[in-house]
């Protein structure tokens, strides 16, 4: 029987950059590592339909290339962490159906996958976990998950597309606990600004998922974020599009996207280390 997705639930959102991997990988086959997302497009009983004509437009084929530049962004983070902490835990805080983990794995990290216990379930049938891989049902809102992570060899978090549908005050909590018990641990996900975070909503708009609400964006130059706590150090940004690797062999539509998603929407990664 095929994985359902349920509809209109923030779950439903891990379409979005499943599809964009599909479609990144084949029109920008260089930049980006994907095994898997083909072949669970095909095993996953959803409609997508409605949705290809947005994904082969302009807009739709630029956010492939932003998952791909997403994609490269985390992975640089976790291989720097990983470089002075090889076999620290790589934890992926909603994974969707994504499989970041392989293209990081040294054989000597741990990798945790976490996410509602719905997503799990469905990673569980169609992604196969490697033997240094464990899957975590769970709300992140709810920090019991915390004791499932190994945390004393050091620990690397990464979040894509995912604090977007917290409120603030649901991240400040969770930033704030984890920093508190994950010591020398580092954060990494991406975010917008308000303008940016109105393009979410537009995009979930867009995709038929009325009912999921975007909240949480970042408008000042980090000094908010950094006053959340004292367990807090480094709390650096980059830009998402341009700040790890830059896009060259590009059409010329794109190139001038890439300038509107730094200038208008302040998309970055984010990188917090903790005390
Ligand atoms: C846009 S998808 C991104 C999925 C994945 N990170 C990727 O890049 O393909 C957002 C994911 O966050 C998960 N998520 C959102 N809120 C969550 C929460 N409170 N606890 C666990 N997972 C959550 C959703 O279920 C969904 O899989």
């Amino acid at each position: 029987m095929k994985q359902k997705i349920e509809k209109n639930t923030v779950q439903e959102t891990l379409i979005i950059p499943l599809y964009s991997r599909k479609i990144a990988k084949e029109k920008f086959p260089d930049l980006i590592g994907d095994k898997s997302s083909d072949d669970i497009i095909n095993k996953i009983d959803y409609d997508f339909s409605d949705k290809e004509k947005y994904f082969n437009s302009a807009i739709g084929l630029y956010g492939a290339l932003e998952v791909a530049q997403r994609e490269f962004d985390l992975e640089c983070e976790i291989k720097e962490y990983l470089k002075k902490r090889e076999d620290a835990s790589v934890v992926n805080l909603g994974c969707g159906l994504n499989d970041l983990f392989s293209s990081v794995n040294n054989g000597k990290c741990k990798g945790y996958n976490l996410d509602f216990e719905e997503v799990i379930k469905t990673r569980e049938e169609l992604l196969e976990k490697q033997d240094n891989e464990f899957n975590i049902a769970c709300d992140l809102n709810d920090y019991s998950w915390f004791e499932k992570i190994e945390k004393d060899k050091g620990v690397i978090f990464v979040a894509s597309g995912v604090f977007y549908y917290f409120k603030k005050e649901e991240v400040k909590n969770l930033f704030v606990k984890m920093s508190e018990y994950f010591k020398c641990g580092a954060l990494a996900f991406d975010t917008c600004n308000k303008t940016g975070l109105k393009m979410v909503l537009r995009l979930l708009k867009t995709m038929d998922m009325k009912e999921v609400g975007s909240y949480f964006c970042i408008s000042d130059n980090l000094e908010e974020l950094k006053s959340w706590s004292d367990n807090f150090e480094n709390v650096s940004s980059k830009s998402y599009m341009n700040g790890y690797r830059k896009l060259k062999d590009i059409r010329l539509l794109y190139k001038f996207f890439n300038i509107f998603t730094d200038k208008i929407f302040n998309m970055q990664i984010i990188k917090i280390e903790f005390k």
